[in-house]
């Protein structure tokens, strides 16, 4: 163990020694590379050396894709002894012309797919010097336009119905969200289900019950993509203005404005003639003497008097 310690200290020194000195190999990527899915990906890496290392030479490359950062990884573009080493279909070096004195060791990966997201490996091997450094590719695919449609297809105005957004083709995992018309959210009385394709993209499809009585003109279901970012967007019109006003509408539901206003004038030209009643006979017993009471004044006055007669809660019908 003591010995190895020892070993362990040497070497130590020795590479803070070769890197002061300026002869290191270091291989820098850039740390996170984003992709479109079906377009080429480019994860850029690049070697690196101190001022006195002289004209190097690569003597291998090796470009794998990691399960995880600690993986072994599978090699999918490799360069060994002057050429090319089992490169997997669709990945080349990104210099179209890349040989062994071409520091650029970048990958392209030519049609990208969902499964190429994750942890990459670039190791090299020079004549001076040997380094490597893990990167990551980011895939990202555009949601399509997102299409709704109402179940059942016409909207009735006291019948609970359901409209049904969906949007395919994405990655990663988004999410569909529901406004009004003044920008109000539905999203929480709706449900959202995420199926994903054999490509690996993502299918989102949300329903959206709107509760009888409690319908909008209008609603618009958004399409926000894995950062959050609205990617698009559809206006749904529920066509319930044109039912409302549909003579066939249902003509038991009530009119609830009308009743609004005719409930309280109804309770206040009651108290009104009530009040009126009781003035006139009071007028009439303070007045007993007097002849000269207006020939209206009785006339109201025979209406109140024979109001006092009827009995309460009178059947007019
Ligand atoms: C490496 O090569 C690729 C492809 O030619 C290029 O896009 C990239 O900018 C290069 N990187 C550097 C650091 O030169
Ligand atoms: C989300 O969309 C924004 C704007 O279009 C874009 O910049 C971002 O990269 C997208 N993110 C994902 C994960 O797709």
């Amino acid at each position: 163990m003591a010995s190895s310690g020892i070993i362990l200290f040497i070497f130590t020194v020795f590479c803070i020694c070769a890197v002061k000195s300026g002869d290191f190999v270091k291989v820098e990527c850039k740390a996170e590379n984003v992709g479109q899915y079906g377009q080429q990906s480019l994860l850029e890496c690049v070697v690196k050396t101190g001022e006195t290392v002289n004209d190097p030479t690569i003597r291998m490359v090796a470009w794998k894709k990691l399960t995880s950062p600690e993986d072994e990884g599978d090699l999918v573009l490799g360069f060994h002894s002057g050429k090319l080493d089992r490169p997997k279909r669709g990945y080349r070096f990104a210099e179209p012309l890349w040989d062994e004195k071409n520091m650029n060791v970048s990958l392209l990966i030519t049609n990208t797919a969902v499964a190429d997201d994750g942890y990459y490996k670039c190791m090299v091997i020079t004549d001076s010097g040997d380094d490597n450094m893990v990167t990551t590719l980011k895939v990202q695919a555009r949601y399509s336009v997102p299409t709704v449609h109402s179940i059942p297809e016409k909207i009735v105005p006291n019948k609970g119905s359901t409209l049904i957004c969906e949007s395919r083709g994405g990655y990663p995992k988004g999410t569909l969200r529901w406004f009004d018309e003044e920008k109000h959210e539905w999203t929480k009385s709706s449900e959202m289900e995420v199926t994903q394709s054999d490509a690996g993209l993502f299918q989102l499809t949300s329903r959206l019950l709107l509760l009888r009585g409690s319908t909008f003109p209008k609603y618009t279901c958004a399409v926000f993509n894995a950062s959050g970012d609205k990617e698009d967007e559809i206006t749904f019109e529920t066509k319930i203005h044109e039912t409302l006003i549909d003579p066939d509408s249902d003509p038991t539901k009530p009119q609830p404005e009308t009743s609004k206003i005719v409930a309280p004038l109804v309770v206040i030209g009651s108290l009104i003639v009530g009040l009126l009643c009781a003035l006139l006979l009071y007028r009439r017993r303070s007045q007993h003497g007097h002849r000269q009471v207006s020939e209206a004044l009785q006339h109201v006055e025979e209406g109140c008097n024979s109001h006092e007669d009827e009995p309460i809660n009178q059947d007019q019908s």
